[in-house]
C-alpha cells in the first residue's frame, strides 16, 4: 500500500532547533527538507552586497527591483550536504554570519521580498512529502499543512546552542551578542505586519527546552505515523 506523503510545516523562535529536527525528520521519512529562513537570509546577503543596507536604512526600493534578478536553489553536494546558492553561487557559510543575523529580520518584513519567497516555497512543496521550517509556514506557506508544529524553547538553551554553533564554525561571537540577536530577531518576526510569527490554531506545541535531539525526532515520528494512520 503506498502510505500518503505528508506536508509537514515546522515554525518556532529563532534558534529553538526547527531546521535540526526538520532535517532529521526528512531524512528519516525521506522527504524533502526546505530551510526556508535560509531563502530570507540569501536574499539579505544580496542587498548587503548591493550596499542597501546600512544601519537602520533600507533601500526598499532598489530591493524591490531587483527581486526578479535573484535566483534562490538548493543544491546536494558530492558529500551529500545540502546548500543553498544565490545565482549560481554557493553561500551556505556566508548566509549564517552575523552581518546577515543582524539584518535579516528587516528584509524578512518587506511583502514583496515575502511574496516572492512564499510562491517559490508553495511550488516546492507541490507534491507534498516535504518538511519545511520557518515562521509562517503553517499559517501562510501551507495553512492546509498534514502536521504542523510550533517550536520553543528557553532564551538561555537557544543562545547557548546558537552559540555553539557558530564558535564550532570558528564565527567569533559572544554569548551576549547572541542572545540580543536572538531577541531582536524575536521581536521583529513576531511584531511586523506581515505574516508575522504565531502559532497556528491547529499546530502542537513543542518545548524542546530539556529534549535531546533523539527524544524530540522520537516525540515527532510518533505524531507523524498517528497522522499518516487517520489520513
Ligand atoms: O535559524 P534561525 O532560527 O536563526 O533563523 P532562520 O530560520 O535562519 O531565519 C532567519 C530569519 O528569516 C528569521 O529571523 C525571520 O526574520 C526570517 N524568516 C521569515 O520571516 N520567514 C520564514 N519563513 C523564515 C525565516
Amino acid at each position: 500500500m503506498q502510505t500518503k506523503k505528508l506536508t509537514i510545516a515546522i515554525d518556532g523562535f529563532s534558534s529553538c532547533g526547527k531546521s535540526t529536527l526538520a532535517k532529521e525528520l526528512a531524512s528519516r521519512l525521506q522527504y524533502i527538507f526546505i530551510d526556508s529562513g535560509a531563502m530570507y537570509r540569501t536574499v539579505t546577503l544580496f542587498c548587503l552586497r548591493n550596499n542597501w543596507i546600512s544601519g537602520d536604512q533600507i533601500q526598499i526600493t532598489e530591493i524591490i527591483n531587483a527581486l526578479s534578478s535573484i535566483s534562490i536553489e538548493f543544491k546536494i553536494d558530492d558529500q551529500g550536504n545540502k546548500s543553498i546558492y544565490l545565482n549560481g553561487e554557493n553561500c551556505e557559510n556566508e548566509i549564517r554570519q552575523g552581518h546577515v543575523a543582524s539584518s535579516v529580520s528587516r528584509i524578512a518584513e518587506i511583502r514583496e521580498v515575502r511574496e516572492k519567497l512564499v510562491l517559490e516555497q508553495q511550488k516546492m512543496g507541490e507534491k507534498g512529502g516535504i518538511v519545511m521550517d520557518g515562521r509562517d509556514i503553517g499559517t501562510v506557506v501551507f495553512p492546509h499543512a498534514d502536521l504542523k508544529l510550533f517550536v520553543t524553547a528557553s532564551i538561555e538553551v537557544r543562545t547557548q546552542r546558537r552559540f555553539l554553533e557558530l564558535t564550532q564554525k570558528g564565527i567569533e561571537i559572544t554569548l551576549e551578542e547572541v542572545k540580543d540577536n536572538l531577541v531582536e530577531r524575536d521581536f521583529i518576526d513576531s511584531n511586523r505586519k506581515e505574516s508575522p510569527l504565531v502559532q497556528a490554531e491547529d499546530a502542537v506545541l513543542l518545548d524542546n527546552s530539556t529534549m535531546t535531539r533523539e527524544e524530540q525526532l522520537q516525540w515527532v515520528l510518533e505524531l507523524v505515523v498517528s497522522k499518516v494512520r487517520s489520513s
